[in-house]
């Protein structure tokens, strides 16, 4: 088989941009990847390097090595509009002739994942620190003396007690959160009767609810088909929602639970008559440690992650999620799974 023939098709095939460049930094060669990354009407044959790309580092690298006519390859990252490369530039010289090879590798999403993990360790890092500096702070004060005050001993053991309990509510959230991902956590698929798991999970939020005067009522229709999912992590979704709605009410409001079916799916809503959602929060709640109002969240023992729990267990039933809510006028968290036949 022809030696050129087994180099074009490599060229052809690979998902690695290639520009070839001559002497004067006009283009000789550019293959389809490089095309697809860099669509060129006519194609690049005769046009220069900088009529094709535009990034300064870049251009600036061509034209040092087309001065010299040498030098050793050289890698770097470039922006180009939106999209992040890994280029690699590479010099050829034989007898009088000069060229240089592109090498564009699209990294964008390798970038982006990697911010996404650089926020979060981040996150956690922080969410952590805070409750843990009180930890310190109050104990501290304790051992300086001030456990010599009963009344103090007993006010600062229960500050340190509630910001203990904080911590491992988030560290559990948080290995929940990792085990989803990572599917150590599988979601199974079996019949979930929802009126019998709302019914069951009511009694555990009556304290919570009669603390602050919210009545918590229930609507689920006779004969309501079984849904198809995973009881377990239904329940965790129930929980997480039904603590959200309790925490974000104030006194004197409430909170429904409302089954409802079309024969096709089962739909569920934790329905509140609480604070609301501000528009521009609502695309964003679903995000890891987002929460409309940090500080209000914190007092309320919440961890940022309940909703990306939610959405998570969701997506791995293929089901669906909704919220609609406004500011005064409460809010509405509704999924919807497939109904059993
Ligand atoms: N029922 C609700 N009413 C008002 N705001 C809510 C409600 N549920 C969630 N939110 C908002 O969404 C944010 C994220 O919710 P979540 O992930 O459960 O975190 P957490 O409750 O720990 O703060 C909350 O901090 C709150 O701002
Ligand atoms: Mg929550």
């Amino acid at each position: 088989m022809g030696k050129y023939l087994i180099l074009e098709t490599i060229a052809r095939e690979m998902r690695i941009g290639v520009l070839v460049l001559d002497s004067d930094g006009s283009a000789l060669y550019a293959n389809p990847s490089f095309l697809e990354f860099f669509p060129v009407r006519g194609g690049v044959e005769g046009k220069h390097v900088s009529d094709l790309m535009t990034n300064a580092h870049l251009l600036n690298a061509v034209s040092g090595f087309l001065q010299k006519r040498r030098g050793s390859p050289e890698s770097m990252e470039i922006g180009e509009g939106p999209v992040v490369y890994s280029a690699r530039l590479v010099p050829i010289k034989e007898k009088a002739d000069f060229s240089l090879i592109l090498f564009l590798q699209d990294i964008t999403e390798e970038k982006r994942v990697e911010t996404i993990k650089r926020d979060f360790v981040a996150n956690v890092s922080h969410e952590l620190r805070t409750p843990l500096a009180s930890i310190k702070g109050y104990s501290e004060t304790l051992l300086d003396g001030g456990m010599d005050d009963g009344e103090t001993l007993r006010e600062f053991l229960r500050v340190i007690d509630r910001h203990a309990t904080r911590m491992s509510r988030l560290i559990d959230d948080l290995l929940t959160l990792s085990r989803l991902e990572s599917h150590q956590m599988t979601i199974v698929s079996a019949p979930v009767d929802i009126g019998e798991l709302v019914l069951s999970m009511i009694p555990a939020f009556e304290k919570q609810a009669r603390d602050k005067s919210i009545t918590v009522s229930t609507s689920i229709p006779q004969g309501l088909p079984k849904a198809l999912g995973d009881h377990d992590r239904l329940e965790q979704v129930l929980v997480n929602l039904l603590d959200n709605a309790i925490k974000y009410t104030p006194s004197g409001g409430s909170v429904a639970v409302i089954a409802a079916s079309d024969g096709q799916s089962v739909r569920v809503e934790v329905k509140d008559t609480g604070i609301g959602i501000p528009a521009a929060d609502i695309p964003r709640i679903f995000e890891r440690f987002y929460r409309v109002d940090k500080a209000r969240s914190r007092e309320l023992g919440g961890t940022g992650l309940g909703l990306a729990i939610v959405k998570h267990i969701i997506q791995g039933h293929n089901g669906r999620l909704n919220v609609e809510s406004a500011p005064g006028a409460g809010s509405s968290f509704s999924f919807s799974l497939k109904a059993c036949k």
